[in-house]
């Protein structure tokens, strides 16, 4: 096979160290997250976290994601174009949760935001809300500190739900699900914000009923 390409042993151990970068800020991010977690039940008797996953991109996709760009397959356009090799989701209870989080992440010092892209504020078309930032987290090596991009998003259990459900429905269609379907997944978009718009409600009445009685 004429254009495949085959490592050196110098290149599998960039590959593996650049891996083992990635799998560090994923680690970083993940006790950055905890902590935070924790401060807020300690603080305010409250967790805003319902729970959290990562993953590190697989080779496989790390290299049809490049060519399906048009990116040369190899470590440098993968450092440079590809945002999402280490990823973390952060589901949270309501849709106020993920504006303190987004915050509380973004305002720590070793933490630079490179990107936002609010589908909250704008939703795509299709109905996916979610809130990503693209960040960097030094992981620090003998060598130095190195920067390390993480994907975060964060969304509510309600928005989660939706996203498993339409990411199954694409790819079982190949990106080419029948309008019926597409529609009707816009109306289940259109029922998850009510219903996150109404347990918000819900729970600043709860608040609220519940700080009258502290005050008695
Ligand atoms: P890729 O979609 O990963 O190529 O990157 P991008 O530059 O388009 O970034 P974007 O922020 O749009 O999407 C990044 C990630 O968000 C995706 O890999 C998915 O995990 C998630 N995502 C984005 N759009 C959708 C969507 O319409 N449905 C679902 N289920 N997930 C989505
Ligand atoms: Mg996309």
């Amino acid at each position: 096979m004429a254009d495949e390409k085959i490592m050196t042993g110098n290149e599998v151990n960039d590959w593996e160290t650049l891996m083992f970068l990635y799998g560090s800020a994923i680690k970083e991010i993940n006790t950055k997250i905890e902590i935070l977690r924790d401060e807020f039940q300690f603080m305010h008797h409250y967790n805003p976290i319902e729970h959290v996953t990562s993953r590190l991109k697989s080779a496989k996709s790390i290299v049809r994601k490049l060519q399906r760009e048009g990116h040369e397959t190899d470590l440098a356009s993968m450092q440079q174009y590809l945002n999402d090799i280490a990823g973390v989701r952060i589901v949270c209870s309501f849709t106020s949760d993920i504006y303190k989080i987004a915050d509380m992440i973004s305002n720590q010092d070793d933490i630079k935001v490179l990107l936002i892209k609010n589908y909250i504020a704008s939703p795509k078309q299709n109905g996916y809300k979610s809130y990503h930032m693209i960040v960097t987290v030094p992981i620090f090596m003998s060598s130095g500190p190195k920067e390390t991009k993480v994907e975060i998003q964060i969304r509510t259990i309600a928005m989660d739900f939706w996203a498993s459900l339409e990411h199954k429905i694409y790819y079982k269609f190949d990106g080419n699900a029948p309008e019926k379907i597409k529609e009707e997944l816009v109306e289940c978009a259109r029922m998850i914000n009510e219903l996150d718009d109404r347990m918000l409600s819900l729970n600043e009445e709860i608040q609220a009923i519940k700080g009258k009685e502290e005050e008695l």
